[in-house]
């Protein structure tokens, strides 16, 4: 709706963005009002007089009813009649393509996200990355996009190097005896232990560190196979989260060939050799602090690396966009990064490059335990989810799976990144107020009414509209410039935020309009056609944050 009213200043010689338009507080000043107050300011005239002079110039094209220029705003009203019928008749042709576009057509996107490390099941500290990741990359498919999900393996860090000097210590030669990732956490769990205890056992683990940077042959070979044991437990919890990646690119495959590129910053002066031999980016030029790239002893970084994994993903895909879902305390990692790929000539790419970051997540004080000294893990996290869904809603082990992971994903997800989260048990999983549970069960209200409703093909004819259906066909109407908002600014966040105020508009509908006893049959079916399009709607919502569609509840 908002590209009709910009389209129609556009052809009257106003040029204003999306942002601009904003939403009347009542619905006697229309449904969108474009201010102008920042012109009168340019221009040094009085706002209501440059309203009135756009309202001369507009062309009115049929769906809109009429323009009304009042204290400073040009107010738009839609012709109702026309916008309804145009936009159910779309909805229920489109279905689960409706809010799709072209905008990354025949472009790759490339979604660095989740990426866990692999020394411990899937702790809750991944749980944001994991939720914002997956939701980006159906929201950028449905704009388009080629997706390519990519779980990064830092199999070349500090805790794996515990996890693997435990394996040699207390478990050599042995295989997993049940789901991989938590037979290695004992493990994993044994070895902090004895660390804590003994902590001159720590210069042991530095130093099988470097033999697997050194590329020690012999030992990377073990550590492969525990890495692999632990992604095989990873697998099963995206399995549970319908998540599938494209690739699953280990740090330390990237080993030998970011030493190439930083012989190419030796060479073109924007790194250097420190007295004791380290090789160092020099980055203080560009306001950020110069970093470590090559240790004394020739062992790459956690950083060298990343960069050599970016340069990968740039050649393999040539993407538009090549997005890190990150917490925010990789920040800085990140800006290096991206600088350092300037400075090797990667300038076009660094600009299509993105750090989505993200802040701290707080979970409930509840029965979840901790395995691992305060680390959480996100199977726990949904455990107690589905636990307490059974004990308050359903037997059904399918629904109360698909309501409890629901409940925590949306939880997560409606937040701007931006922001902390925190939040309750009792909080996310009530079935009033935004929650998941919420926006499930008014699916599955609209699913119970058109079942109830005899099975026909809708024929419906347009009259004139209640209050309450306007702004159901207003929220309907407004999920595709979502869609393309939180393509534009990576924020699956609006979706959510939408599904929730689409759930309540509903809501108010179905409260004032009765469906299957309006008073007349043409009646009922316009708003059977309603009812239909918030199904699909929501539904198309709720795959794009991936939370499962119920039929029932
Ligand atoms: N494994 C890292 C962590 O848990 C995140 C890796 C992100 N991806 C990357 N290419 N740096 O913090």
């Amino acid at each position: 709706m908002k590209e009709i009213v910009l389209k129609v200043l556009k052809e009257a010689g106003i040029k204003a963005t999306e942002n601009e338009l904003e939403i009347p507080p009542s619905d006697e000043l229309g449904d969108f009002a474009f201010p102008c107050f920042k012109l009168a300011k340019k221009e040094e005239r009085n706002s209501q007089e440059i309203a009135k002079e756009i309202e001369g110039k507009i062309k009115l094209p049929p769906i809109i009813s009429q323009v009304e220029a009042k204290a400073g705003y040009v107010n738009f009203f839609f012709n109702y009649e026309r916008l309804t019928q145009q936009v159910l008749e779309r909805i229920l042709k489109e279905k689960e393509r409706y809010g799709r576009s072209n905008i990354g057509k025949r472009k790759f996107a490339v979604i660095d996200y989740s990426s866990p490390n692999p020394a411990h099941p899937i702790h809750v500290g991944s749980a944001r990355t994991t939720f914002i990741g997956e939701s980006l990359a159906r929201i950028l498919t449905h704009s388009g996009y080629k997706v390519k999900r990519i779980c990064y393996i830092n199999d070349l860090g500090k805790q794996v190097a515990i996890l693997l000097w435990g394996y040699l210590k207390f478990a050599r030669g042995k295989k997993p005896s049940k789901k991989p990732d938590y037979w290695l956490l004992d493990i994993y769990v044994k070895a902090s232990q004895a660390i804590r205890e003994n902590p001159s056992l720590e210069r042991e683990i530095e130093e099988l560190l470097r033999r697997c940077e050194y590329g020690d042959r012999k030992i990377l070979k073990i550590l492969k196979k525990i890495v692999n044991w632990c992604i095989r437990g990873f697998k099963k919890t995206y399995k549970t989260l319908g998540i599938k990646f494209d690739e699953y690119p280990f740090e330390s495959s990237f080993n030998e060939i970011s030493k190439k590129y930083v012989d190419e910053l030796l060479k073109c002066g924007h790194a250097f050799r420190t007295s004791d031999n380290a090789i160092v980016a020099d980055l203080k030029k560009f306001n950020l602090p110069s970093t470590i790239l090559l240790r004394y002893d020739g062992t790459s970084l956690y950083l060298t690396r990343d960069i050599a994994a970016s340069i990968y993903k740039f050649k393999k895909y040539r993407p538009r966009l090549n997005i890190y879902v990150v917490g925010e305390e990789q920040k800085l990692h990140f800006q290096q990064q991206f600088k350092i790929l300037e400075l090797l000539g990667f300038e076009d790419f660094v600009k299509n490059s993105f750090h989505v970051s993200y802040g701290l997540v707080t979970l409930p004080t509840g029965k979840i335990s901790s395995r691992l000294g305060r680390v959480i893990l996100i199977d726990d996290v949904f455990g107690e989810a589905i636990l307490r869904v059974k004990e308050k809603y359903t037997k059904y082990e399918k629904i109360a799976r698909a309501v409890g992971i629901g409940a925590v994903i949306y939880a997560i997800l409606k937040i701007d990144p931006n922001k902390k989260v925190s939040f309750s048990w009792d909080e996310i999983l009530a079935l009033e107020g935004d929650t998941g549970p919420y926006l499930q069960y008014a699916y599955t209200r609209c699913a119970s009414i058109l079942r109830k409703a005899e099975k026909r093909a809708i024929k419906f004819k347009v009259e004139k509209l209640l209050k309450e259906e306007k702004k159901l066909v207003k929220a309907l109407a407004m999920f595709p410039e979502i869609v393309k908002r939180a393509t534009e600014d990576l924020k699956p966040n609006y979706v959510c935020n939408y599904a929730y105020d689409l759930a309540t508009t509903f809501a108010t509908f179905y409260q004032f309009c009765p469906v299957l006893k309006a008073e007349t049959n043409e009646l009922k079916n316009f708003r059977l056609a309603l009812v239909k399009a918030t199904r699909i709607t929501l539904g198309n919502c709720l795959w794009l944050m991936n939370i499962k569609s119920l039929e029932r509840m």
